[in-house]
């Protein structure tokens, strides 16, 4: 029986049976995009962003008109939408949905999502939750995954650079303990250390996880190194010190296997050299265009229970 999709808010609520239904969803959507061109007709898409995004937004809204859905959306809800005026989450999203067939929202509260699915009549897809979550960027992550290395079992994973305000390492790392023999590595300086509900996360997951604090410390037969930003957006308050990033380039890359594959949720400033772009093992732009027949999976899924 299919699973069915009522809002997307969490990586956890996700199995390896309804990954792979997305998965096989999306894989068809590339194959014959004619066949869904008109799967949402007469169908409208919110998107309701009060964060900066560029690739989340972009392939959703993509998504949405490849589908066939007209798209209603705010120019940037962070200052033109009713939430300056004092406006709550839970009145926006319980008339925006008299307004949409589904409401795709990015919000620094990292509750938003559920607070909105609370009062929704129509399915909520969270595009980034503040430091928390960002479970359609994991979905799309473990797809590409799966598109370099096939088997998503005894996976060696290295997560670096902001463990602590990285919401798409939140999210990945709960998808990939789904699977067998999983290892998650999380290079970090100390600051940005991985918070400890998720270590307890994989442990009960059976998955295992290796804090390290250099790049020589993990695997040359590495699978993936998913490097993140530093979130400076998320701790301007706080006292850091120096940011020492991590960076990868040519270099550091000599170290690992020619199967060592980089990705990156995107953007980066400067955490991965320009110079290591032409590697074939550099699939972080691969990886953002795996956004939209992801994310056409998920808005039909959500919005036409038949699929
Ligand atoms: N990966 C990601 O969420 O990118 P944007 O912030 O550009 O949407």
């Amino acid at each position: 029986m299919k699973k069915e999709i009522r809002h997307v808010i969490k990586a956890d609520q996700f199995t390896k049976e309804s990954l792979e239904e997305i998965f096989i969803l999306a894989d068809d959507m590339v194959a014959n995009p004619d066949k869904y061109s008109e799967s949402l007709k007469k169908k409208i898409v919110a998107t309701l962003f009060y964060e900066p995004s560029t690739r989340t937004r972009l392939s959703f809204e993509t998504a949405a008109l490849q589908l066939g859905a007209g798209l209603i959306s705010t120019e940037n809800a962070g200052t033109a939408s009713s939430e300056v005026k004092g406006e709550t989450i839970k009145d926006t999203i319980e008339v925006t949905a008299g307004y949409a067939d589904a409401i795709v929202m990015r919000h620094p509260n990292v509750d938003s999502a559920e607070i909105a699915a609370r009062v929704s009549s129509v399915p909520i897809l969270n595009a980034g939750s503040g430091s928390g979550e960002h479970p359609t960027q994991a979905l799309l992550d473990v797809y590409t995954i799966k598109q370099v290395k096939e088997d998503l079992n005894n996976l060696k994973v290295a997560v670096s650079g902001d463990l602590k305000h990285g919401r798409t390492i939140h999210s990945l790392i709960k998808l990939l303990s789904l699977y067998d023999n999983t290892t998650i590595y999380g290079l970090s300086r100390a600051f940005f250390r991985l918070p400890q509900k998720y270590i307890d996360y994989l442990i009960e997951s059976e998955a295992k996880y290796i804090p390290v604090s250099q790049f020589e410390e993990l695997p040359n037969d590495l699978d993936i190194l998913y490097h993140t930003r530093t979130q400076l957006e998320r701790f301007k308050n706080e006292a850091t010190g120096v940011i020492d990033e991590y960076i990868i380039n040519n270099d550091v890359m000599k170290s690992f296997s020619n199967q060592t594959y980089v990705m990156h949720p995107l953007p980066r400033v400067k955490e991965i050299s320009e110079d290591f772009d032409n590697d074939p093992r550099a699939i972080y732009i691969k990886q953002a265009h795996n956004g939209v027949p992801i994310r056409k999976a998920l808005l039909l899924k959500s919005i036409n229970h038949s699929y």
